[in-house]
């Protein structure tokens, strides 16, 4: 099989936190790659790791933060090198050139992109103007197309109007529009639509899926949704404290999931075709604090499956066939005859 072209490839990245004397491991050995053109969703519970993750590839962690160990490569098409991020420091010249400009990103929270003082029409013409050099007017009229391309009715109003003008489904596309006015290479979407009703969810998905089918973007998604992955994704990376327990393409995954927090994921939210009627399950137990020390797999405690081995041995990684992945003790080989 041909080589897969990927422009980034994520390498047992490990992202910390120290807190007093504490250090939190947010992000646990994480590797994973994304395919040009293509949409990787990052589905797992809330703490589970997936905005430091993201985080990380942009050196945009709060400051008691730090990598601490792997790397994250980008490769830019036609550069004959990848660039590091990973090496790159929080403030140096080189991410900030990456930053909005090749790899843009909408994060989880609206209110922490767009300044109040602001119209949404100076933020996005600066994010612009910071990137690219062209004169306002044709800045301007670029802006006005994007508003347009995303369905935003009456640009020219909307243009000078400030954030808090704009309901929340509105805001979300201005942040869309932030995100895609420099036309990156890959887009990193946080959560965009947790927030959301369901029909303007459903139309945030559709605005990105299109971006990335006419301008070719890659894209990371991140929700904790196995409805929403359902929807929109190409592969998919299932996380659970800090690591990927399974990944694959979303077919792989759907229709063969292995981890036993991944069956858990897909019963617990309403996937399309599911029988409205079935209750939906809820999964046993809660995450534990992140700072908790283990000895072997982090969901034994919450799994149905779970053995003696499972709390005192470190799962690896499993293929279960070509770019399906499992990180349970289930799979390793040999181990149904263990002990
Ligand atoms: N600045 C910080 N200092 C200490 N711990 C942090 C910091 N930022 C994040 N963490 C911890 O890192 C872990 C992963 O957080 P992260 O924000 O990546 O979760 P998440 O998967 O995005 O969750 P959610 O779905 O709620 O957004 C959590 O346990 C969180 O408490
Ligand atoms: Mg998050």
């Amino acid at each position: 099989m041909a080589e897969k072209d990927y422009i980034l490839k994520v390498d047992d990245l490990k992202t910390e936190f120290k807190v007093g004397k504490r250090v939190v491991h947010a992000v646990n050995g994480v590797s994973f790659n994304v395919e040009r053109g293509k949409i990787l969703c990052i589905v797992g519970e809330s703490g589970c790791g997936k905005s430091q993750t993201v985080h990380s590839i942009l050196q945009l962690l709060a400051e008691n933060g730090y990598i601490a160990g792997g790397s994250v490569e980008y490769f830019k098409k036609g550069a004959n090198k990848p660039q590091v991020l990973s090496s790159y420091s929080r403030n140096s010249k080189k991410i900030r050139a990456i930053r909005g400009k090749e790899i843009a990103m909408i994060f989880q929270d609206p209110m922490s992109t767009l300044n109040p003082v602001y119209t949404v029409g100076r933020q996005i013409m600066e994010m612009l103007l910071k990137h690219e050099r062209i004169s306002k007017k044709e800045a301007k009229a670029r802006i006005m197309q994007l508003l347009n391309d995303l369905e935003i009715p009456t640009p020219e109003v909307r243009y000078d109007q400030y954030p808090h003008e704009f309901s929340g489904g509105m805001k979300q596309r201005i942040m869309v529009a932030i995100a895609m006015i420099c036309n990156p290479d890959i887009l990193i979407a946080d959560e965009p639509t947790t927030a959301l009703d369901v029909t303007i969810q459903a139309q945030i998905l559709d605005l990105i899926r299109k971006m990335q089918q006419e301008h070719g973007t890659s894209v990371i998604f991140i929700t904790h949704n196995m409805g929403v992955v359902a929807e929109i994704a190409d592969d998919v990376a299932v996380m659970y404290m800090g690591r990927i327990v399974e990944q694959g393409t979303v077919k792989q995954v759907f229709t063969n999931p292995q981890h036993p927090y991944t069956k858990a994921l897909m019963r617990s939210v309403p996937v399309m075709g599911m029988d409205k009627a079935r209750a939906l399950d809820t999964i046993e137990g809660t995450t534990p604090d992140a700072s908790t020390v283990f000895h072997g797999c982090e969901f034994a405690d919450r799994c149905t499956y779970a053995t003696e081995a499972c709390f005192n041995r470190f799962p690896i990684d499993t293929i279960i066939e070509d770019g399906h992945r499992v990180r349970c003790l289930l799979f390793e080989e040999g181990e149904q005859n263990a002990e």
